[in-house]
């Protein structure tokens, strides 16, 4: 809680909820402990739902930074102009100087399309952007969530995986700028975190699905849909027997929540852990369209 905030519960605090009675302006000062967050990515798929419900509590400012690469105001329209949001247009590769009590990291590309459309600012965004919002949160006493993936297990040879496992990552590949990105962003959060006693939380999110998801970002829920959508026929990579796990961004964003407010640094996984064949899932989607037909290149081609 930053100090400034804390000052709001004590006689200051209520010197301004009498004065308040007197001047309507200053009745905003009189909400007890409030809690300034800062969302970074907050524009994106998980980050305005994030925001949704951290607006849901009264006590709650929300300022979200993004930088629209994947993400859109669009997303967050409906909080654009309310008293406790306030959006940024602000990259976090640069540095933001801001009060805030806590920061959710989200910033960056999660699809492979886009994160693998300029790797060099996707590695950025990974290690200097961690950087920026660990110094951030040095400077202010703020803690600190990061949204690391699944995807640092690399191709893990131990299923399912535990948080113990340290994976099987490529360090030279087309995803490393994802992958060893998010490694390093963990290990700096480590690193503030046993050197300047950095308040951290890292969440290892899995697939995530649910409304906003980006139609063209190659992942195979949106993928799925926006076949059907277009009455294509659904394309399966052989052998359609392997399996995901998917969960929905509203459990996601409450497991992210309570990891932050939590005692835990985790790392924690955070996603479902049912399995779903590619089958099972085009059949859930054909459910409620049409056609299905099993075809397209084997996985991993
Ligand atoms: N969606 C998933 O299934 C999934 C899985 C694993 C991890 N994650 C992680 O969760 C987070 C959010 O993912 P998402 O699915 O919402 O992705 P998204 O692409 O919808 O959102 C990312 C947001 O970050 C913004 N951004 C990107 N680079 C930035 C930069 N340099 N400065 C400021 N803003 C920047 C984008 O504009 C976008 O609004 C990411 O950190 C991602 O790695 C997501």
């Amino acid at each position: 809680m930053h100090p400034a905030h804390v000052a709001a519960g004590s006689g200051i605090g209520v010197m301004a909820c009498v004065l308040g009675l007197v001047f309507p302006n200053l009745r905003l000062a009189c909400r007890e402990s409030n809690m300034r967050i800062l969302v970074t990515g907050g524009a994106g798929f998980i980050g305005s739902h994030l925001v949704d419900k951290l607006m849901e509590n009264e006590k709650n400012e929300v300022i979200v930074a993004d930088n629209y690469f994947t993400g859109s105001k669009d997303n967050l329209r409906k909080w654009i102009g309310h008293p406790r949001f306030e959006l940024i247009r602000h990259d976090v590769t640069e540095p933001l100087l801001i009060e805030v009590d806590q920061i959710y990291h989200l910033a960056c590309p999660a699809s492979p399309i886009f994160y693998k459309y300029n790797p060099v600012k996707t590695i950025k965004t990974n290690v200097i952007g961690t950087l920026n919002m660990l110094g951030l949160a040095k400077r202010v006493g703020a803690r600190i969530l990061l949204t690391s993936t699944s995807e640092v297990y690399g191709d893990p040879l131990v299923h399912p995986q535990p948080e113990s496992y340290w994976g099987n990552v490529n360090p030279i590949g087309v995803r490393s700028c994802y992958d060893e990105g998010k490694r390093v962003a963990e290990t700096l959060m480590f690193d503030y975190h046993r050197q300047h006693g950095i308040e951290i939380r890292i969440a290892r999110i899995f697939n995530t699905y649910g409304p906003r998801m980006n139609i063209d970002d190659g992942r195979v829920v949106s993928n799925f849909i926006a076949q059907a959508l277009r009455g294509e026929p659904l394309t399966v990579q052989k052998p359609g027997t392997q399996t995901r796990s998917f969960c929905y961004v509203s459990d996601m964003v409450d497991g992210l929540i309570r990891l932050m407010e939590g005692e835990n640094t985790g790392p924690i996984n955070i996603g479902n852990p049912g399995e779903f064949t590619m089958l099972e899932l085009a059949e859930t989607v054909k459910e409620g369209y049409t056609a299905c037909e099993v075809d397209g290149p084997p996985i991993n081609s």
